[in-house]
């Protein structure tokens, strides 16, 4: 609408300004506020801005080539796609404690993207070298840096938005989105293009699937999980509540699945299975403190199950999450 239009051309006359004719590196994960910065910041300067995307092989089913499309290939913005799945999920080999893994994903996150803007502050034929590094930080994240961080929020806030990167790679910092809340956020994102699914989509953490595994972490875990987790979200997507007739990926909060290191029997055909089991979580929030499991439709919740089971061989039983928090959590790591 008119008033979004004027604040972009606002934002965009703001970063050019302070910009000038210098180069900007931003850390694209897929996530809305990254995102979003990448979009504003590529209509104020093109190609003077490189996104750096490190993929640490946790993303969701197709996640990589999404995030890639949309910013290399409909927006034409200059994105390095770095593949560090190797690397991440060997540092992961044998590592089951939560808290652990999160700070091995933080850590090499923080590396890997580290060793990229190095070389692209250095600059090559055609670069001169970047000196801006641009993060998507919002309102809510700068009003948490104040002293009140919870421990989860510290490392929410470690994992993209780095405190003390800027200063540790000698780049000044650009960061368009300070004022901003999370909804005008997502308004900003709309109105530059970006698709409504990305930009409403529901959290994803940083460390990814990595802690939607429970205890290790394996390459045959993940590619399981991935396509059991998008046909839950692609049901979601596709089933209307009568009522609101709103669908029910928009009715919850929050809605993901989680893989159970655990084998189960099964019956298939004349034989017996022994496979994996999964948990189906979809919560009710307004702030992530606390949250209801939601109470998805039984028809949505059999026809997930039955394609989970039919469509991913080595999947032979799903469960659903009916604990709220607290005093559970809502992740299940
Ligand atoms: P819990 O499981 O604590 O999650 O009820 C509350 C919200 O925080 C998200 N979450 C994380 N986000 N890095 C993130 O970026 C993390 O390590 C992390 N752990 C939990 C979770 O998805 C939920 O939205």
């Amino acid at each position: 609408d008119w008033i979004m239009g004027s604040y972009i051309d606002e934002a965009v006359a703001r970063i050019r300004e302070q910009v000038g004719d210098e180069e900007v590196i931003l850390g694209l994960s897929g996530g809305v506020d990254s995102s979003v910065a990448a979009a504003l910041i590529h209509r104020a300067i093109g190609d003077q801005l490189t996104c750096v995307f490190v993929d640490h092989g946790l993303l969701r089913l197709n996640e990589g080539d999404m995030v890639m499309d949309m910013f290399a290939g409909k927006l034409h913005a200059h994105v390095i796609r770095v593949d560090a799945s190797e690397l991440f999920l060997g540092q992961l080999a044998g590592v089951t404690d939560p808290e652990q893994k999160r700070k091995i994903i933080g850590g090499l996150f923080v590396d890997v993207f580290k060793a990229e803007a190095a070389k692209l502050k250095a600059g090559d034929k055609g670069h001169k070298g970047a000196t801006f590094l641009a993060q998507g930080t919002i309102y809510p994240d700068v009003v948490e840096s104040g002293g009140t961080k919870t421990k989860k929020a510290t490392t929410i806030k470690s994992h993209h938005n780095v405190g003390g990167l800027p200063e540790q790679l000698g780049l000044k910092l650009l960061e368009p989105l300070r004022e901003l809340f999370k909804d005008e956020v997502r308004e900003l994102g709309v109105a530059l293009g970006l698709p409504p699914e990305m930009v409403y989509r529901h959290p994803f953490p940083g460390p990814g699937l990595g802690v939607r595994i429970l205890g290790e972490v394996k390459k045959e875990y993940a590619d399981l999980l991935r396509r059991a987790d998008a046909i839950f979200i692609e049901e979601l997507r596709n089933t209307k509540d009568e009522a609101s007739g709103k669908t029910w990926y928009e009715l919850t909060s929050q809605a993901f699945t989680v893989f159970l290191p655990v084998k189960s029997v099964g019956v298939m055909g004349d034989g017996r299975t022994y496979d994996y089991v999964v948990a189906l979580r979809a919560v009710q929030t307004s702030d992530f403190m606390t949250a209801d499991w939601a109470e998805l439709p039984y028809s949505l919740l059999k026809r997930t199950s039955g394609r989970i089971i039919n469509e991913v061989r080595g999947i032979n039983r799903v469960t659903y999450d009916v604990s709220s928090k607290p005093p559970a959590t809502i992740e299940w790591e």
